[in-house]
């Protein structure tokens, strides 16, 4: 996959035609998943397909933001095994079936979900594992998306839901979101591309996030990556892990396209970043 290209111009597509998508197509995005790598190899997911009749109605009012739920012809299920960090391996493991899509011809949107249980209970889903992620899929309607547009000052109302004549998001630059050794040091992008890193920043921080929040900043220290995550009020657990596991997926490919294979660690290194109270440091890996 060329990731880059496909990380540049993927978006959350939000009103689909009704053609469905052809079951040779939804078949390779199936096997896609199944072969397709993983943060942590040692947890299981599964995924059903099912069609806008089968889940559309059931599911109005109690998945999506402010419990609006997106109307699509398709949608993926995903079930995990409930192991430490399952979340953040599902938002990886989604996203990268979410790029494949993508690149198919196929458009697709993160639904956010408060309560798994209640969804598998809605869509008679039998199984132990976690109902851990809800897409929608299908062929772009290209019409007025809902967009969230105001990223500097987050306020999870009504009001901030938006109907914008195009759906091209806003991602912040890359000097905003990565400090130099130690939190607040501005870095120079030259010192990035020096280090072989910038091109990496650049992609992750394209990564969408709940609520188009974006809610990561790096520190770059003396060849060790430092991610850390604001915790925002109204924005849950859930969707924290998952803009998580995103943007290390988006970090990981692009490093490993151009310069090794990168391990993200979950934690925190050793060395005490002093960090601000509403920012956690969820990861680290040596580059
Ligand atoms: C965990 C998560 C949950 C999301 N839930 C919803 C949702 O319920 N409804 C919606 O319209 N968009 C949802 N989104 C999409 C984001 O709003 C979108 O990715 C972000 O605004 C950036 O826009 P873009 O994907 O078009 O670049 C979600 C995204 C993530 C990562």
């Amino acid at each position: 996959m060329e990731y880059k290209d496909i990380i540049s111009r993927i978006k959350s597509v939000r009103d689909y035609k009704e053609d469905t998508v052809s079951p040779e197509v939804l078949e390779q995005l199936k096997d896609y998943f199944e072969k397709g790598k993983r943060l942590l190899n040692d947890i299981q997911i599964e995924v059903i397909l099912k069609n806008k009749d089968e889940v559309y109605d059931n599911l109005k009012n109690i998945a999506g933001y402010n419990d609006l739920m997106i109307e699509a012809p398709h949608y993926l299920i995903f079930l995990s095994e409930d192991k430490e960090h399952y979340i953040e391996n599902i938002g990886y493991t989604v996203q990268n079936v979410m790029l494949k899509a993508f690149e198919s011809g196929v458009g697709s949107c993160w639904i956010t979900i408060k309560d798994g249980d209640a969804i598998k209970e809605k869509l008679d889903i039998k199984t132990d594992k976690k109902l851990s992620a809800l897409i929608a899929l299908g062929y772009d309607d290209n019409k007025n998306k809902v967009l969230y547009e105001n990223i500097s000052e987050y306020n999870p109302s009504h009001a901030e839901v938006e109907i914008v004549e195009d759906n091209v998001s806003e991602r912040m630059r890359v000097r905003d979101l990565v400090y130099l050794n130690k939190w607040g040091e501005d870095v120079n992008p030259d010192e990035l591309a020096r280090l072989g890193l910038l091109e990496a920043f650049f992609y992750a921080r394209l990564a969408p996030s709940t609520k188009n929040r974006q809610p990561w900043r790096f520190i770059y220290d003396n060849g060790t990556v430092v991610l850390t995550l604001r915790k925002d009020e109204n924005v849950n657990e859930y969707e924290q892990k998952v803009d998580t596991g995103i943007v290390m997926l988006y970090f990981k490919f692009i490093v490993d396209s151009t310069l090794f294979n990168l391990e993200w660690k979950f934690g925190k290194p050793e060395k005490d970043y002093e960090i601000p109270s509403d920012y956690e440091i969820v990861a680290y890996c040596i580059s």
